[in-house]
């Protein structure tokens, strides 16, 4: 990893004393594309030597324009996505040691919460057998309490017992991403990969499915590597933050060093590009702040200590 801070997060001293629950080593990942017309094979690199950990309980904040190669980080640690070089490490375990069976016990403890629920979900389901069938894939569990799952399930995401019998297209952005959610928990997972999960939210949305993310942390003690391509949204939530370009991890650290203090000149592109140059962004981002319940003051304003959002008092 490349960035005046990166040994923060590559070696997990910068998160406390926590052991790291997921260690991505030097990983580069490149796609075959196939054969061009000399016949050679083509590959495209996505992401080039990019370590960083994420400890039990703990929220690693990976933020990069389009096409930097985010997703391909979270496909690469779902195993969607090759490990060309380097490791992925679980829980301490290799996970291209797995080989093609990925165990069980990995499919119940990584889960991903993807940006457009309207695709992840499926359509002809309701949300009921969405949930249900998340909640009994790893575990045998009676019709009875089952269903008392599924209700227990949608009341810890902030939905009522009657959108069980809701279908996908009956449910606003934020209610279909909150049944993600519930999926995504069924299994009692230690890690979500959440991919850009707010980016297709309104501002209020967002900052209720931000709030709800890291509630459900608090109370269940699972980490998150939150993709987003937005500074501020990640800000909130993030333990840590790296930021990706062209594939390469330019920076990462405490997530307010990194907002407040950016080391890296693309950083300060990203946090100029859109917190001054973009008066309407600027105007949605006081509206997301003031929806958060946040103190701090705007980036740029005198720096001083700032409780993060959603910490006990
Ligand atoms: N399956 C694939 N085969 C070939 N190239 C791919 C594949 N998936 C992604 N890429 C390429 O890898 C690079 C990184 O893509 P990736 O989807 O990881 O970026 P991203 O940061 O998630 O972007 P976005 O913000 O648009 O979602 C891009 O150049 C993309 O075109
Ligand atoms: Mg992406």
């Amino acid at each position: 990893m490349t960035g005046t801070r990166a040994g923060a997060v590559a070696d997990g001293t910068g998160s406390g004393e926590r052991a790291p629950l997921l260690s991505v080593e030097n990983l580069t990942v490149r796609y075959r594309l196939g054969r061009g017309l000399t016949g050679r094979a083509r590959t495209r690199t996505a992401v080039r030597d990019v370590s960083f950990t994420i400890p039990g309980g703990r929220t690693l904040g990976l933020v990069g324009e389009s096409g930097s190669g985010k997703s391909s980080i979270g496909r690469a640690i779902l195993r969607l996505a090759p490990v060309s070089e380097g490791r992925v490490l679980f829980d301490g375990a290799d996970t291209a040691g797995f080989g093609r069976r990925t165990p069980l016990s990995f499919n119940r403890d990584v889960q991903v919460v993807f940006q457009d629920p309207m695709s992840s979900l499926n359509p002809r389901q309701t949300v009921e057998t969405t949930i249900g069938q998340a909640l009994t894939r790893h575990r045998a569990l009676s019709a009875r309490d089952r269903d008392r799952e599924v209700t227990h399930a949608l009341d810890r995401v902030g939905l009522a017992s009657y959108h069980a019998d809701r279908y996908p297209h009956e449910l606003s952005g934020g209610q279909r991403q909150r049944v993600a959610i519930a999926r995504a928990l069924a299994p009692r997972p230690r890690l979500i990969v959440c991919d850009e999960p707010v980016s297709a939210l309104d501002v209020s949305t967002q900052s209720q499915v931000i709030n709800l993310l890291m509630e459900l942390q608090r109370e269940l003690g699972v980490s998150y590597l939150f993709i987003a391509h937005d500074l501020e949204v990640v800000r909130h939530m993030s333990d840590e933050i790296g930021v990706l370009h062209l594939g390469r991890l330019v920076e990462s650290g405490p997530a307010e060093q990194v907002y407040r203090t950016p080391a890296h000149a693309y950083t300060r592109t990203l946090l100029a590009a859109t917190l001054v140059a973009d008066p309407v962004r600027q105007a949605v981002r006081t509206a997301h702040r003031r929806a958060l319940g946040a103190t701090t003051p705007a980036p740029g304003a005198t720096p001083g200590t700032s409780p993060r959002i959603g910490d006990p008092a």
